[in-house]
């Protein structure tokens, strides 16, 4: 696994407003932790040492999300809060959190080519984890970054997506490879953003995670304006495709969550809510009678 997780939050949450208008998008809670803990708490399993968060003006609470708050703390500890303390603690202690800001909204792949300064010379690999996305059961990153072990290049994480939501994601063209056992990866021949449900090379669509050599920070500086006027990063791995440089997927079968819009992100709730001891049950019986289901 990269020692380096990015998360790129710079975005507006339009798809949220009015309450993006203060509260960035990041922090809304999934039950009760924000979607940006779940996805660092993902990178710090999966063994990432630092997460860079590309943030922009007015979004500086996704970063203070992950800084201690000694007043609370100390609060909590004196009311004998403990399981509150042990919530408040996590997000600091997950990981090292610094981050990058991203002066005008030029999309993912600009916001990720920020990061290249803050590498050390012998960081041959980022990971980088939308925090839009969120893959269950976690451990994909983990895979992937055995696939870059052994085949080199740069790995991303595939879902299937049916014909009429494909046109929301980057697509890959994909053929098996000949020497391994798991159907589960696959070689790219080729990456499209958001194509047409008709011109979309495969069911295939990058959900969020991606292990990326440094090689594309080179292929970012020379890629044009792409889909919505803005750098694209499927285009540069596109360009790198194409210059030869390995990309493999994983398939990815498990869960997906898209926090990105409020119906995906009320569906992450209630899963969520529906598996918490504190919740689950109460959440279950109403859901049962306010569907007129039957429980079994
Ligand atoms: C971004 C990426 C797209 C990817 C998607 C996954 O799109 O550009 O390639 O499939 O995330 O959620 P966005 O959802 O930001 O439009």
């Amino acid at each position: 696994m990269p020692r380096t997780a990015v998360v790129p939050a710079a975005g507006l949450g339009t798809r949220f407003l009015p309450a993006t208008k203060t509260v960035p998008k990041e922090l809304l809670p999934v039950v009760d932790t924000p979607g940006i803990e779940l996805v660092a708490a993902e990178a710090a399993e999966g063994g990432a040492e630092r997460l860079i968060i590309i943030t922009s003006e007015g979004k500086d609470g996704v970063v203070a999300h992950f800084v201690q708050d000694l007043v609370l703390e100390s609060t909590l500890e004196e009311r004998g809060k403990k399981s509150m303390l042990e919530k408040v603690r996590r997000a600091p202690a997950l990981i090292k959190v610094e981050s990058v800001v991203q002066p005008e909204p030029l999309g993912l792949g600009h916001a990720v080519s920020l990061v290249e300064p803050s590498l050390a010379p012998d960081e041959d690999a980022i990971a980088v984890l939308l925090p839009d996305d969120l893959v269950l059961p976690t451990g994909v990153l983990e895979t992937m970054s055995k696939v870059r072990a052994k085949r080199g290049g740069s790995v991303l994480c595939a879902i299937e997506v049916p014909k009429e939501e494909i046109s929301a994601y980057g697509v890959f063209d994909v053929e098996p490879v000949p020497d391994t056992n798991n159907p589960n990866v696959l070689r790219v021949k080729g990456m499209y953003e958001k194509p047409d449900p008709d011109k979309a090379p495969s069911p295939y669509a990058a959900a969020g995670r991606y292990v990326l050599d440094r090689a594309i920070f080179g292929a970012l500086r020379r890629v044009p304006r792409g889909a919505g006027g803005e750098i694209q990063l499927t285009d540069a791995i596109a360009l790198l495709i194409n210059e030869g440089h390995p990309v493999h997927v994983v398939v990815h079968r498990g869960d997906r969550h898209d926090l990105g819009n409020p119906g995906g992100y009320l569906k992450a709730a209630v899963d969520f809510a529906l598996k918490r001891d504190d919740y689950g049950p109460e959440l279950r019986r109403w859901l049962v009678d306010r569907l007129g289901l039957v429980d079994c």
